[in-house]
């Protein structure tokens, strides 16, 4: 059988999603590498996302994304999830956090946490999260684990708004990536992270011009 190309199958990324108003203030959470959150912070600094980041949240106290952060001088906030009994408490300190630095728009980019009530309320309609599948294939954990598994030959990633439901929310933009016969883990998460890094960017700005 002919192997297929990893090339991208294309998602539909309008080019005039450039906003001319003000930039909109983005809040970060990250979990662990934060490349991501790099995405962003280069789509910003590229021209290709009118927006400033406010602030970028980590839990998990040696995630890399904390160092990106500081690379490019955005403040990083450690808030570490096991100093908090229950899940509200720790959302209640997130959205402090966000709040005190004027965040309007909630980005979850490799945030590897449940979130409650707590934060849905704060943001409505106005957090966003990345996930490695197309939704609503592969919810929760080990996402590309799950295709490699069910022998799908197209999978992907997915941006969507946030509900209480996990990875359920309003899709907004996909990308597909197709899986071919050798793929392991983590070849995939490096080609779906290609179309990741891509997407996030374009579906914030699509959806930020959208409220505008
Ligand atoms: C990304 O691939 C993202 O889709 C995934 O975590 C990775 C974070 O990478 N998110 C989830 O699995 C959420 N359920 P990064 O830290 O390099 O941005």
């Amino acid at each position: 059988m002919a192997s297929v190309s990893p090339s991208l199958v294309s998602p539909f990324i309008p080019t005039d999603s450039h906003s001319s108003s003000k930039p909109v203030k983005l809040g970060i959470m990250a979990s662990g590498s934060g490349s991501n959150f790099e995405a962003v912070a280069q789509a910003i600094e590229d021209g290709q996302l009118n927006a400033e980041i406010q602030v970028l949240i980590y839990n998990n106290p040696d995630a890399y994304a904390a160092v990106r952060a500081d690379t490019r001088n955005v403040k990083a906030v450690l808030i570490n999830h096991r100093e908090y009994k229950h899940r509200e408490e720790l959302d209640k300190q997130i959205v402090e956090t966000l709040l005190a630095h004027g965040v309007e728009w909630v980005i979850m980019a490799g945030w590897m946490r449940l979130v409650t009530q707590v934060l849905i309320d704060a943001f409505p309609k106005k957090m966003i999260n990345i996930h490695p599948s197309l939704l609503p294939s592969f919810k929760g954990v080990r996402a590309i684990e799950q295709a490699i598994k069910a022998q799908v030959k197209i999978t992907g990633c997915t941006v969507h708004l946030v509900s209480l439901e996990m990875d359920s929310g309003e899709i907004i933009m996909q990308a597909a990536v197709p899986v071919i016969p050798e793929d392991t883990p983590e070849t995939l998460h490096k080609r779906i992270q290609i179309q990741e890094h891509r997407i996030l960017p374009a579906a914030i700005q699509l959806v930020v011009n959208s409220y505008q």
